[in-house]
């Protein structure tokens, strides 16, 4: 990989793509392998937002390489509580750890932090910008599930605040896809977001309701309201709810169509979706482990 520091998906060439989806393939089908393989290292994790995949599925696979977290734990029980900048935490952790892996609510902070340290840094969400390690495992799912050229995709739900999409979209332009997002008009994708797809070449289209489209789909990607990220608790209330998905909704899709999510699913997937072929939210999140995996095993590479 090029990059030290994992940032963006737009610093992911296809090239780094496919040799991560390549690599964790192979953890996949034959984890010893890679066990052991970076006995003794250490990965810093800072999470100043909550988290259970991303958090705990870095800690397995660095736990499966061999190696271990030294976690700051919740951001109330860290000296960030007392005031420190989060130059000063990355610059003190960085003395701690191999690796960091930063989750934080502001947009750019993941950039910022990386210009104070000499490890890698991994961003895991930084506020609504971006979640390129989620892409990564995003990427394999639908490459082991569908494929990735000539792929058509709907993206749904959040496009404006939702970091995952925001990554997906732009890593998914190293490939020939169509991407369709479906959203209400307020949650459309951001300018600055659109204007890079376009610079890209993207095939795009946008959409306020997914019935005329679902039957040319391959895969369907949910996303939850990010109502964490709302000003105002009013606009949360005035799109919740809208752009949910069932069992009954799916009878229109073709019958290989793949459904994802990132998780965590509040009601924009009813759970009967679960027990059809159509779902792969679960097998997606599991991919999270060998994924990151590999994604570290390549960082931590020089380090062997
Ligand atoms: C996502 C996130 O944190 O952006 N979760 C995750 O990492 N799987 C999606 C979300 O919170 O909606």
């Amino acid at each position: 990989m090029r990059h030290d520091h994992v940032i963006s998906a737009k610093q992911l060439t296809r090239g780094d793509i496919e040799s991560v989806l390549d690599r964790a393939s192979d953890i996949a089908a034959d984890p010893g392998t890679y066990a052991g393989r970076h006995q003794g290292t250490l990965l810093g994790l800072l999470f100043f937002e909550p988290s259970t995949r991303t958090k705990m599925s870095f800690s397995a696979a660095i736990k499966r390489l061999g190696g271990d977290v030294v976690d700051m734990g919740p951001v109330d029980a860290s000296s960030v509580k007392k005031g420190e900048s989060l130059a000063d935490t990355v610059r003190v952790i960085e003395g701690y750890a191999d690796a960091l892996v930063l989750r934080h609510p502001s947009e750019g902070s993941a950039k910022m932090a990386a210009e104070y340290v000499d490890v890698p840094l991994i961003n895991a969400g930084d506020g609504a910008g971006q979640h390129p390690t989620q892409t990564l495992l995003d990427l394999y799912t639908i490459r082991e599930n569908a494929g990735l050229d000539g792929l058509r995709i709907g993206i749904m739900g959040d496009l404006k605040y939702g970091r995952t999409v925001h990554s997906l979209a732009h890593a998914l332009t190293n490939f020939e896809t169509t991407q369709h997002f479906v959203s209400p008009e307020t949650l459309a994708l951001p300018r600055n977001v659109r204007y890079d797809l376009h610079e890209e070449g993207a095939s795009v289209k946008e959409h306020t309701d997914l019935e005329h489209i679902l039957p040319d789909l391959d895969v369907l990607y949910v996303t939850r309201i990010q109502r964490e990220r709302f000003p105002d608790e009013s606009e949360y209330r005035a799109v919740a709810g809208q752009y949910q998905i069932d069992a009954e909704t799916l009878e229109a899709a073709a019958d290989d169509l793949v459904v994802m999510h990132p998780l965590p699913r509040v009601d924009e997937i009813a759970s009967d979706v679960d027990e059809t072929e159509h779902a792969r939210y679960f097998e997606q999140a599991h991919n999270g482990v060998p994924v990151r995996m590999a994604l570290l095993d390549h960082l931590l590479e020089g380090d062997r």
